[in-house]
């Protein structure tokens, strides 16, 4: 009897950790929005753990590096490439038959200093840095050729500041000029012929920001770069963020015939932070309550209506993170300020976020 009672118990237990450790009571959001566009989710390391590696694959079906194809994670010096992170999670995606979209080639951040300068320290100019790009993007798109579908070629050129166009004080634009961003393209372009070639930028939802883009995109469209599409990154807040903007940004993008996507998908609850000065910025924890949670599910419900209705222009929607366990905006906007921004909470659960964009 004690035996059978133990080995029922046994059962039971099994069967729970099952249903924990996967989502079948729960709608799949990819599953949902098969016939809209992929959804997909950043993951790094940290997510090649048990909940996350279940998750992912049930609700998402293209996943983006969150950090471990940026230069500083696969090239350490000229020629001693480092792709073991990357490879490991473009393993993890071929396991589960996912999108991989390659994040990022040309970026003024988290590329190391060396990148830039010579042997002895100082900095290359015009013509070495562009060789040094070229045989750095053909190593990497070789390298991952046939498994990154698209590549964010190059992220965040252009300026916050009403007075500036492109960002002047990175060293890609002080060696480089502006050409720097029409040269990664053609390079990435003669590397690989297949691979879908994206501008990325945060905060293109702002009228200001958005005009920039829309010109730059258009020249060099003009000038025959080859580009295929604009990440608009995403990154908002609950008050900024609304059907007018986000619907009038992604007419102007996909009028030059570039597809777009959303590339870092995040609503903060906290107040608009883009190019803020940080010490001005709100420091008191805001607890997640359920009022915050029904102002959180109202915007993404807003957002992803907008999308749906855009899908013919929309090809990838992706979010910045899996869970508000590990978001990142809980440690860098202001440090230590826990944020909600996606659609799973700390525990893994579907919030009510998750439920209001799955409700049409
Ligand atoms: C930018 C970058 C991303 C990431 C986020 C913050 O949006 O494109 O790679 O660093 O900031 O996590």
């Amino acid at each position: 009897m004690k035996l059978k009672i133990s080995i029922i118990t046994c059962l039971i237990f099994v069967f729970q950790i099952t249903i924990s450790n996967g989502q079948e009571t729960i709608p799949s959001l990819k599953e949902k929005y098969n016939k809209f566009f992929p959804l997909g989710v950043a993951m790094g390391e940290k997510h090649l753990q048990r909940q996350d590696t279940v998750l992912v694959p049930y609700h998402f079906s293209s996943i983006t590096a969150e950090n471990d194809m940026k230069p500083s994670r696969t090239i350490a010096s000229e020629n001693k490439f480092t792709f073991e992170r990357g490879d490991a999670l473009v393993d993890f995606a071929k396991k589960h038959g996912l999108l991989v979209r390659g994040h990022t080639l040309v970026w003024y951040n988290q590329t190391d200093d060396w990148f830039y300068e010579n042997d002895e320290g100082e900095l290359l100019s015009k013509n070495e840095l562009f060789k040094r790009m070229k045989s750095y993007i053909k190593a990497v798109l070789d390298h991952y050729r046939g498994d990154v579908y698209a590549w964010d070629v190059v992220n965040e050129a252009i300026s916050d500041e009403s007075d500036l166009f492109y960002r002047e004080d990175i060293k890609w634009f002080q060696i480089g000029g502006p050409e720097y961003i029409e040269m990664a393209f053609r390079y990435a372009r003669e590397a690989d012929p297949d691979v879908k070639l994206f501008y990325n930028d945060y905060d293109l939802i702002n009228p200001k920001k958005r005009d920039k883009a829309y010109k730059m995109l258009k020249e060099l469209l003009e000038k025959g770069v080859p580009i295929d599409g604009v990440g608009m990154q995403g990154h908002w807040t609950l008050e900024d963020v609304n059907k007018e903007n986000l619907g009038k940004a992604i007419d102007l993008f996909s009028s030059l015939g570039l597809e777009v996507q959303i590339t870092e998908l995040d609503i903060s609850v906290y107040p608009y932070y883009h190019n803020m000065d940080r010490s001005t910025l709100p420091k008191e924890i805001k607890p997640y309550t359920p009022e915050l949670a029904s102002k959180l599910a109202e915007k993404y419900k807003e957002v992803f209506e907008l999308l749906r209705a855009k899908k013919d222009k929309i090809t990838g929607v992706t979010f910045w993170g899996v869970a508000d366990n590990k978001t990142w905006l809980s440690n860098y906007v202001v440090k230590g300020r826990t944020d909600y921004p996606l659609l799973f909470d700390k525990d893994y659960n579907p919030k009510k976020a998750f439920y209001s964009i799955m409700d049409f």
